[in-house]
């Protein structure tokens, strides 16, 4: 089927995204392109295993992202930065086999690629070759153009991430909003930056709504948000935050879809139950 979209700002005129889906087609890194250039927008959500990329998938979301926040969400740990890629890798395998639409983009964790434009490169080939990702995220400003620009020509398609970088929280002093006020210009140049590199997709973590606007209008490639206000091109969400499985204190800019914490913990707290009282396994549950 012939593809209907131009390349150039406004060139089509039906949705593009909504096209890719109704065609069952994968959605590739043109194609968010095209949602940007049509004022569309999209949306991404992490995930870890198979189920939930399955799900996520059936339902259109567009882009999921095996985030290195497993290292926190899957794994146990406090903060992103333990989680290794030969642990990121199997999940990013099991996210990437279950999806049959979505972009599947893979952070690389903390120390795999900051070394170098050479170290960035492998870690990048190991992801798409191992993890079987279509794409991977890092994180950093315009002291990464150069890596971007490696990993591009290498055919890694890469994903920029600036704001707050979690990986670097010890530098950044913790959790704490990025570009306020005069600062916002530095996310601005980090962005161009990185898309003139090759950075095919600009993510914004923990900016005011107004400076995630001067980047998304600074730059034509597509933005992504969280915490970063309504003007991005995409928004993205931890899955467990947005479908409310994690307990505990969540940043302000989650909103909880639902209250899946309780649903597991009812449906748990009965089977515990049921087997104590010996009502499972009844005769219909037997053989
Ligand atoms: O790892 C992750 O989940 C992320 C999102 C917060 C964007 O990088």
């Amino acid at each position: 089927m012939p593809n209907p979209y131009g390349t150039g700002p406004n060139r089509g005129d039906v949705d593009a995204l909504a096209y890719q889906e109704k065609r069952g087609g994968r959605i590739r890194i043109h194609h968010l392109q095209q949602a940007k250039d049509n004022g569309e927008r999209f949306a991404m959500l992490t995930a870890y295993e198979q189920y939930t990329a399955e799900v996520f998938d059936q339902v259109g979301i567009e882009v999921l992202l095996v985030g290195d926040s497993a290292s926190n969400n899957v794994f146990g740990n406090e903060t992103s930065l333990p989680v290794t890629v030969d642990e990121l890798l199997p999940l990013c395998r099991s996210v990437a086999r279950a999806a049959k639409r979505a972009l599947v983009v893979a952070d690389l964790p903390f120390g795999s690629y900051e070394v170098s434009p050479e170290q960035a490169v492998s870690t990048g080939v190991r992801f798409l070759k191992e993890g079987l990702a279509h794409a991977v995220k890092i994180e950093g400003g315009s002291a990464y153009a150069e890596t971007v620009q490696a990993m591009t020509h290498a055919g890694i398609p890469v994903m920029a991430h600036i704001g707050f970088t979690p990986q670097s929280e010890h530098s950044l002093g913790g959790y704490r909003v990025q570009g306020r006020g005069d600062r916002a210009q530095m996310l601005i140049d980090d962005a161009v930056a990185l898309a003139e590199a090759g950075a095919f997709c600009v993510l914004m973590e923990m900016v005011p709504a107004v400076a995630a606007a001067a980047v998304d209008a600074a730059v034509r490639v597509p933005t992504i948000g969280i915490g970063a206000g309504n003007a991005t091109t995409g928004q993205v969400l931890v899955w467990q935050d947005m479908a409310g499985l994690r307990a505990g204190k969540m940043p302000r800019f989650v909103k909880q879809y639902a209250n899946l914490r309780s649903v597991l913990a009812d449906a748990a707290k009965a089977y515990g139950e049921e087997v104590r009282s010996g009502e499972f396994p009844s005769p219909e549950y037997s053989f």
